[in-house]
């Protein structure tokens, strides 16, 4: 488990923002072609990818993984043509969110917690 990482998720555990809606506005206003490639997704289904998102942002080993993220991310661009690019605007927009939702119980070292593991994730789907 990545402590800080998942630290800073427990704070959102004290709010009662829509979390996974923001983020997803984050996303659509970072690039907007997001949002095109995901109007058929019913609410169930887009939290269902945010569940999986947090999950990988938690997770001990990456390397573990490979097999799945693999999957996903070839699945994403032949079936629904995602973009590579896309990944690291997501991975952002969930970064900004939960700073943005944490407010003033965010920590310092939460910053470069989440600097890193957006860097090992992009790595992971190799695009770094
Ligand atoms: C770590 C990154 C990502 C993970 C782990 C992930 C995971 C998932 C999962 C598990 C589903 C299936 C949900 C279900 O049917 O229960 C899904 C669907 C989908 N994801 Fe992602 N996703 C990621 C990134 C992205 C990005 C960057 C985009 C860009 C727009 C995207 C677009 C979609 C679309 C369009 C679907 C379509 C679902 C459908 O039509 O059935 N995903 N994703």
């Amino acid at each position: 488990m990545n402590e800080l990482i998942a630290e800073s998720l427990e704070l959102l555990g004290e709010s009662d923002v829509d979390f996974y809606g923001r983020v997803y506005e984050h996303f659509f206003r970072v690039n907007p072609d997001t949002q095109g490639l995901m109007t058929h997704m019913d609410e169930l289904t887009l939290g269902r990818m945010l569940e999986e998102v947090t999950r990988l942002l938690m997770v001990e080993d990456l390397g573990a993984e490979s097999a799945y993220v693999a999957f996903e991310y070839n699945n994403h661009k032949t079936a629904y043509s995602v973009q590579s690019c896309m990944y690291r605007q997501l991975f952002d927009a969930f970064a900004i969110t939960v700073k943005e939702v944490v407010g003033g119980k965010w920590r310092p070292e939460f910053d470069e917690a989440w600097i890193n593991r957006a860097k090992e994730l992009e790595q992971a789907f190799d695009l770094g």
